[in-house]
Parts: structure tokens; C-alpha cells; sequence
């Protein structure tokens, strides 16, 4: 059988606007975290309201957005998981089950590093602490997210940072 290749339209305009939006939110919430605190919190809080939108597009909007089309069980990510050990992964359109749990990794710590940035601000050295602390974390997930878009492009021989960009796939089949 012969298949023509398609291109495909996994990220709706809302995920790459979000995507690219709360970067450089977090990248300059980063630059100004020490000697800029007000624009530092301004930014703390567009944060959340990203996050907020993003949750909703998460159970409303389309396919690949939603978390029922990307949130995988631990029986399938550990098939994904071995299928890439393998040297054979497999195909998924939006969100492999690693990427899709490190976008909830992502999602998670973010809320959390900005819920304690506003309780730091009230004061408090413990909160300001467990912020500094969560912001760490968040780098660390940050740096992983980024070597894993990187990798998986390599892996699946896939430019994943250009289908954030454009939103489009190029597939003459899937699996998933
Ligand atoms: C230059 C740096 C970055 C690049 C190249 C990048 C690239 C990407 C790519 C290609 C995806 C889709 C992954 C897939 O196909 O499964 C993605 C998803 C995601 N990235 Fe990044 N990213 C970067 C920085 C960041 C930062 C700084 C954050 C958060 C602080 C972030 C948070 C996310 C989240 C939450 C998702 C899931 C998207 C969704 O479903 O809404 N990324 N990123
Ligand atoms: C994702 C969002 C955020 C990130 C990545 C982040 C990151 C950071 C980092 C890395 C620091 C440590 C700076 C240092 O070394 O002194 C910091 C400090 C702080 N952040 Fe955030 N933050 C975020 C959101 C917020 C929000 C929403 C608020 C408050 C409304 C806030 C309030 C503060 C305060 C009060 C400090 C202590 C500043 C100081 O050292 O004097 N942050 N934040």
C-alpha cells in the first residue's frame, strides 16, 4: 500500500501561544527574581493566569490539548518507555507518555513555585525558602524538558520544537 504524507495540525494556536508565552514569562521571572521584586511578582502572577487558561484548554479544548488525550497510565508509559529502549519508538501525534507527564511535572511545580512566591511575599523566611527551593526544582525540570524535546526529536528523527512553532505534524501513519 502506498501512503502520502500528511501534514497534520497537532497544537492548536492556544498551545503554542501558551507554550511560548509562559517561556519567556519564566525566563524573565528567572532575570528578575533577585534585584527586580515587583515586575519579578507581576510576572509570578501572569504565570498563574496562563496556567489558569491552560488547565481549562486542558478538559475543553482540542485533541492533543486535552489531558484525556495526552495523560497516559503507567502500564502504557512503561510500553513507550520500553519500545524506545528498543530502538523502535512508539509513534504518538501530540504528547509521547513522557512528555506528556513532564508537561504535568511542569504544570505542577510552576503552580507551586508561584503559590509560595505569594505567600513569601507576605513575609515569612520558610515560604521564601520553599519558593527559592521550587524555583530549583523548576530549573531542573526546565533543563530535562528541553534535553528530552531534544532527544525525542533525534529519537523519533522529528523537529519538535518546529511543530510547537507551526502546530503541524508531518505523518503518512500513526499508531497512536
Ligand atoms: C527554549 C526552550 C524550550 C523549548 C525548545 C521547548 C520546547 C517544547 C516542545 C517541542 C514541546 C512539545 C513537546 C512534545 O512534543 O511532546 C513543549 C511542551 C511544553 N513545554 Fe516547552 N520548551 C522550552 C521551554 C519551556 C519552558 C521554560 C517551560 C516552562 C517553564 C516549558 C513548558 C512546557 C509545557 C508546560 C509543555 C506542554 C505543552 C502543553 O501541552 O500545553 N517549556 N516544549
Ligand atoms: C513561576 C513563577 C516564579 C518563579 C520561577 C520565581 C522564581 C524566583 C527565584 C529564583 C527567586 C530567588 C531569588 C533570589 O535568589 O533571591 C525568587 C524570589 C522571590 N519571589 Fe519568586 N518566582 C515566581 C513567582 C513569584 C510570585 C508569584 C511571587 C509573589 C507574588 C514571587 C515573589 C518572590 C519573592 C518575594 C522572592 C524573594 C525575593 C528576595 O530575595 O528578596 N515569586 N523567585
Amino acid at each position: 500500500m502506498h501512503n502520502t504524507p500528511q501534514q497534520i495540525t497537532v497544537w492548536d494556536p492556544f498551545v503554542r501561544t501558551f507554550h511560548w508565552t509562559l517561556a519567556v514569562t519564566y525566563l524573565l521571572a528567572w532575570i528578575t527574581a533577585e534585584d527586580w521584586p515587583g515586575l519579578h511578582e507581576q510576572l509570578g502572577y501572569f504565570v498563574l493566569v496562563l496556567l489558569g487558561l491552560r488547565l481549562i484548554w486542558g478538559l475543553v479544548g482540542t485533541r492533543h490539548a486535552r489531558f484525556t488525550g495526552f495523560v497516559r497510565g503507567p502500564t502504557e508509559a512503561l510500553g513507550y518507555l520500553r519500545s524506545l529502549a528498543q530502538g523502535h519508538p512508539k509513534d504518538y501525534l501530540g504528547h509521547n507518555p513522557a512528555g506528556g507527564w513532564m508537561a504535568i511535572g511542569l504544570i505542577i511545580v510552576l503552580l507551586a513555585t508561584a503559590a509560595t512566591g505569594i505567600l513569601a511575599n507576605d513575609g515569612g523566611e520558610l515560604w521564601e525558602e520553599l519558593h527559592e527551593g521550587l524555583a530549583n526544582i523548576l530549573l531542573l525540570l526546565v533543563v530535562v524538558h528541553v534535553l528530552g524535546v531534544l532527544a525525542s526529536s533525534l529519537l523519533h528523527a522529528e523537529n519538535l520544537i518546529g511543530a510547537m512553532l507551526t502546530g503541524k505534524k508531518t505523518r503518512d501513519n500513526i499508531d497512536v
